[in-house]
């Protein structure tokens, strides 16, 4: 700053010179017009309106002017920072609606784009429904044991009590592999996940083995070569048929709906003993169509129960093979088709679609069983 100016001083300091001032407000109005973005707005804020721009400089040399000029002076110099800081504001105003646009732009959604992802597949309903079965035994105590499906005949046929001339032991029902005489065979059933589990476990025994399992079987709505099962077995002490007609029933409830309960017919079977068939009550009519023409159903053809699987009292030979007393321990076993299962929970009517892959049938049931 000059020094104060006490007897009148006709030479204005440069700062305050009009031409000046002018000069210095086209440079700044130059710079704003010219800054492309927020950042350069910033440093031309700096270099023309801080304190050391010149306009900061011409505004500090009024006080050292005579009173009488100070007014015209102060005039001139606050129009001037006037002008440039409106030009600061203009600007600055027109950059944030532009960066705006930018982004609007930049990150634009198009909610009505078309979606050209690949479609997200689905679990097969087989899967889901035997992880389902295995979660509900597993919520009653019970263990999930799983074994090979290329399986020796030792496991399949000779350690369950069937025999050479077993009907079941033939070529038009088993997959053997390699020559007839290899011993390797396809396993036929979830049965010998039995043996395998005693052989491995010590009693008390709970377990359910859900597996593939295949046989010569010509591929038709009601038949597939390769199929599915889910073996139940229990080894106790003090175990009776009461406690297998009871697990029978409340699988049946879990898996159909609460008060369906099991059927068990008299069979046979060379691993079980007694053994028998297990029906289920018919989940569509409650066996109301039974003798009820009025009330035809499909489901169970009126007749009040589906055929479900086998079950029966572990033969106590069985148990032998494995190294368990029979005389201490006592056991119950069944196997029901996991096909089967679903077809009735779902009025599936044709096996193909199960064995088929299409997606379409696939997706319908989703992610869950
Ligand atoms: N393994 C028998 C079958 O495939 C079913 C069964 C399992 C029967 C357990 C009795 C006990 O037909």
């Amino acid at each position: 700053m000059s020094a104060p100016n006490k007897n009148f001083d006709p030479v204005m300091p440069a700062a305050l010179d009009p031409a000046n001032l002018q000069a210095n407000v086209d440079a700044a109005l130059a710079a704003i017009a010219g800054a492309e973005d927020l950042a350069t707005l910033k440093q031309v804020r700096l270099d023309h309106t801080s304190d050391r721009s010149p306009l900061a400089l011409a505004n500090r040399e009024i006080g050292a002017l005579p009173p009488s000029a100070k007014a015209d002076a102060g005039k001139a110099v606050g129009a001037a920072r006037g002008r440039v800081n409106q030009a600061l504001k203009a600007r600055e105003a027109e950059l944030k609606e532009a960066e705006r646009e930018r982004i609007l732009t930049a990150e634009r959604v198009d909610v009505t784009m078309v979606n050209d992802r690949e479609p997200v597949g689905a679990r097969h309903p087989i899967h889901s429904i035997s992880e389902h079965i295995a979660d509900a035994f597993v919520s009653i105590g019970y263990g999930v044991v799983e074994g090979p499906e290329l399986e020796s005949e030792w496991f399949n046929f000779d350690a369950l009590n069937i025999n050479r001339d077993h009907p079941a032991r033939t070529m038009q029902d088993t997959f053997f592999v390699g020559s007839a005489d290899s011993g390797a065979v396809l396993r036929t059933h979830t049965s010998p996940l039995q043996i395998r589990t005693l052989l491995d476990q010590a009693p008390p025994v709970y377990v359910v083995c859900p597996g593939r399992v295949y046989r010569t079987d010509e591929l038709d709505a009601t038949h597939t070569p390769v199929f599915h099962q889910v073996e139940g077995l229990a080894v106790d002490k003090g175990l009776s048929m009461v406690d297998l007609k009871s697990t029978l029933d409340w699988f049946a409830a879990t898996m159909f709906g609460e008060g369906i309960v099991t059927r068990l017919r008299p069979s046979y079977f060379p691993f079980t003993e007694p053994s028998a068939e297990v029906d289920l009550e018919c989940f569509a009519c409650r066996g109301e169509s039974v003798g009820n023409p009025d009330r035809p159903c499909r489901t169970c053809s009126s007749e009040g129960w589906i055929e479900w699987g086998g079950c029966g009292m572990v033969n106590p030979r069985v148990l032998q093979s494995c190294g368990i007393d029979p005389d201490e321990y006592t056991g119950f076993a069944f196997g029901m088709g996991i096909e089967r299962t679903l077809m009735f929970r779902h009025g599936i009517t044709d096996m193909r679609d199960l064995v088929e892959g299409d997606v379409r049938f696939t997706t319908a049931f989703g992610m869950d069983s």
